[in-house]
């Protein structure tokens, strides 16, 4: 080919590409774009694209995990090689990462940095599970911010967070990183996230959020990660892909496809997921990402013969950037010569790439003031802000005679003891990778602070899983105590990724432990730390006072300290349903009535069972654990009481356009200032599909004096009711609804109303 030719083909190719772009600008205009793109960053897209060989272009697809000396990957990146790196965090090599990119290849173009900020950077919050638990989007949203705060600081430009996967299994062990079994929930908690990462405006401190694991993932068969799923279309667009959407309304830049194959098909090459729904229905114009050599194990799944086969299907099916299987960089240039993928499918790739790059502006920015960063790591306000979410996180599951709060000038001795009294990695929790435990406060340190020279500490076990036969000392020193708390639960490392459970109880002699505190006669507070609801029904006759701290993190000490001595007052709500025992698995709040009723519900005729009536006849329950868990779906006592009373609805029929105002008298009848999580659900009595028995469709915080009462007053759009049905429309069906009130999934007592 002579130079006079390849001047005629990048000519062709250029004015092609702007002709893309035209078109491209043009379809933009008669759509929003969900990440906010402009069309000044579309023609900066366009340019910088139109100068890319296709190797350079498939050198932006490219992540790879880069920890350590930058050096070592300094031929790949002046190669135009990798588009993004990921697990650095350091801001000096971060910086040499950039420099080595920006001004040592042939286009300059920067690196987008990511890394897992979960629940927090250094500032550890509490684990997803447990902001769920605060039913606190205002305040989730500002624990996000602190945490882009911190991470973009020293570089880090994109976090693999929020997690949104549904999760109805406990033995799962990522169900600790997500927001729990309920949708509505699920969605509120990853538009407040998504919000707090990125910021209101694009700035140094925006952190691209990466919406994941996009599908289904929770739903891996016997809670076993990595496995299998088997949802409908139906289960996915009405219970798993609406927290997806909401926060790719609330402009997620990014997403993350899941590991599992869904009814024989990896998500990572899911073109009804990815392209139908993701892109063609929702208008996603971010960057899509597979998980961690995701692509590569569809040749594990035998969904692919090879790399080149299933770098194929991916790119086929939408996928942007590849996360350490190098299949693209490894194929792609040689699928678009063999002509078995276009070079505009690549293009396509590409722009979104550098679209979030763009926007995040780091062609402007691409270094951070490493000298700068360290101080804002671990600030005073955020330290506060992690305090003030894990004391709104933890979940008071039990307070036998108002035993808590305790009143410190009536207990001289506090006996502090268990394995997670003072264990300031297992604390942090999950996914904690930049959390350093050397700032966590520990429950035993925060008392002893608070009560120098009162605390006695005898860890009773070394660790969770320790066998003891006898517990003498820890008994001898409780006897001598006016009061035990216990500090429990589970090692950080027993969930999270890979690490399921088949056995839910305490782990190794903790039951025994406190079992043998309760039969030294002095009153017990148990705190529970996990990563999961654990079956605890065997342990609650052991304490007077349970509390339920999905692991708090960093701050966690302080705040169970200021929720037991009455500084603060729990208001957290069961993000998941507890159960009796793991044979129970799966039970969630938001099931289907089937035809035998079997937790009690109301039979559509009103035939109520029995009252007292203890077998269930022949409906759909356990002879040997009933029908019920041990605690449902939004529980949580206070250390006051909250009354529901005359909640009514402005119609008794709606237009399908409708607004529910629904009002309700919210009374504290006790004897402390506190906050209620009030919860609106409704049911839908009669659908073309069967519907669960209630839905979570709004909740409001609602904050009391002692003895005040309230009427509280919330909208809801009938909108909200609409459901994916039998004939494969989402809209809302007219008929026969109902509506609770109430503090938990499982209270209350229905109004009706119409929707026409
Ligand atoms: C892991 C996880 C994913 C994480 C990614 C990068 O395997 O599945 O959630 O973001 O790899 O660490």
């Amino acid at each position: 080919m002579t130079d006079n030719d390849r001047m005629m083909n990048k000519t062709i190719r250029t004015l092609a590409l702007l002709a893309g772009a035209a078109l491209c600008a043009a379809c933009a205009q008669h759509r929003p774009s969900t990440v906010g793109t402009t069309p000044e960053v579309e023609q900066r897209v366009e340019r910088i694209l139109a100068q890319m060989t296709l190797a350079e272009k498939v050198g932006q697809m490219n992540q790879v995990s880069a920890g350590g000396d930058p050096s070592q990957y300094a031929e790949a990146l002046r190669a135009g090689q990798i588009g993004s790196i990921l697990n650095e965090v350091d801001p000096v090599r971060i910086n040499e990462f950039q420099r080595i990119a920006v001004e040592e290849s042939r286009l300059g173009i920067p690196l987008l940095v990511g890394r897992d900020v979960i629940h927090g950077f250094h500032t550890v919050f509490p684990i997803p599970l447990g902001l769920a638990a605060t039913f606190d989007p205002a305040l989730v949203e500002e624990g996000a911010r602190v945490a882009a705060l911190e991470a973009t600081a020293q570089g880090v430009r994109w976090t693999f967070s929020p997690m949104l996967d549904i999760a109805r299994d406990p033995r799962w062990g990522r169900i600790a990183e997500g927001s729990g079994e309920d949708t509505w929930l699920d969605a509120r908690m990853g538009e407040a996230m998504v919000r707090g990462y990125q910021g209101t405006q694009w700035d140094a401190t925006s952190m691209a959020a990466c919406i994941k694991h996009f599908v289904g993932y929770g739903a891996a068969e016997g809670g076993r990660d990595y496995n299998s799923t088997f949802l409908t279309e139906r289960e996915l667009r009405n219970v798993y892909l609406p927290p997806f959407e909401a926060a790719v309304r609330a402009g997620a830049m990014t997403l993350m496809t899941s590991f599992n194959d869904n009814d024989g098909i990896p998500s990572t090459a899911n073109t009804f997921t990815l392209k139908q729904v993701l892109r063609d229905e929702w208008g996603f114009d971010g960057l899509v990402v597979t998980d961690w050599n995701s692509m590569g194990e569809m040749i594990s799944h035998g969904y692919g013969a090879d790399r080149k086969e299933v770098a194929r299907q991916a790119i086929g099916a939408g996928v942007d950037m590849d996360m350490m299987t190098f299949g693209f960089l490894s194929h792609l240039e040689e699928l678009v010569q063999s002509g078995a993928v276009k070079e505009s499918a690549i293009d396509a790739a590409v722009r979104n790439i550098l679209r979030v790059k763009v926007l995040l502006g780091l062609f402007e920015h691409p270094y951070v003031d490493a000298a700068a960063a360290q101080a804002v790591q671990y600030a005073p306000e955020h330290l506060a802000a992690a305090q003030r979410t894990a004391e709104e996180s933890v979940v008071l599951l039990r307070n036998e005679g108002d035993l808590l709060p305790l009143d410190p000038a009536r207990v001289r001795t506090i006996l502090v003891t268990g394995p997670m009294a003072d264990a300031p990695h297992d604390q942090l929790g999950t996914w904690a990778f930049d959390g350093q435990k050397q700032h966590t406060v520990t429950p035993l340190a925060a008392l002893r602070e608070r009560f120098p020279g009162r605390v006695v500490y005898v860890p009773g076990l070394g660790h969770s899983r320790e066998h003891r036969a006898r517990f003498d000392d820890v008994v001898a020193a409780a006897r001598r105590a006016d009061v035990v708390l216990a500090f429990l639960g589970e090692e950080a490392i027993l969930s999270g990724e890979a690490h399921s459970l088949a056995d839910l109880n305490l782990q190794g002699s903790q039951s025994e432990l406190l079992a043998a505190l309760k039969a030294a006669g002095k009153p017990v507070v148990a705190t529970v730390m996990a990563g999961r609801p654990l079956t605890i029904e065997r342990d609650l006759p052991n304490c007077g006072a349970l509390l339920y701290a999905f692991h708090p993190g960093t701050m966690g000490g302080p705040a169970l300290t200021n929720l037991i001595f009455g500084d603060a007052v729990p208001s957290g709500k069961t993000p998941v349903t507890f159960l009796r025992t793991v044979g129970q698995v799966p039970m969630y709040y938001n099931h289907h009535m089937t035809g035998r009723p079997y937790n009690g519900e109301l039979l559509l005729g009103d035939i109520a069972p029995e009252a007292g009536q203890t077998s269930l006849g022949n409906t759909s329950y356990y002879l040997d654990y009933g029908a019920y868990p041990l605690f449902p779906f939004g529980y949580g006592l206070s250390y006051t009481r909250f009354a529901y009373s005359d909640v009514a609805l402005d119609k008794a029929v709606y237009a399908t356009d409708g607004t529910l105002r629904v009002s309700f008298t919210l009374a504290n009848t006790g004897s402390r200032d506190a906050t209620e999580v009030a919860q609106v659900y409704v049911r839908d009595l009669v659908g073309s599909l069967t519907r669960p028995v209630k839905e979570l469709k709004h909740f409001e915080r609602v904050a009391l004096k002692a003895g005040e009462s309230r009427r509280v007053e919330v909208e809801i759009p009938v909108s909200e009711l609409a459901f994916f049905g039998a004939d494969g429309t989402r809209k809302v069906e007219p008929g026969d609804f109902q509506l609770w009130v109430a503090g938990d999934s499982a209270s209350g007592e229905p109004v009706s109303f119409q929707v026409q």
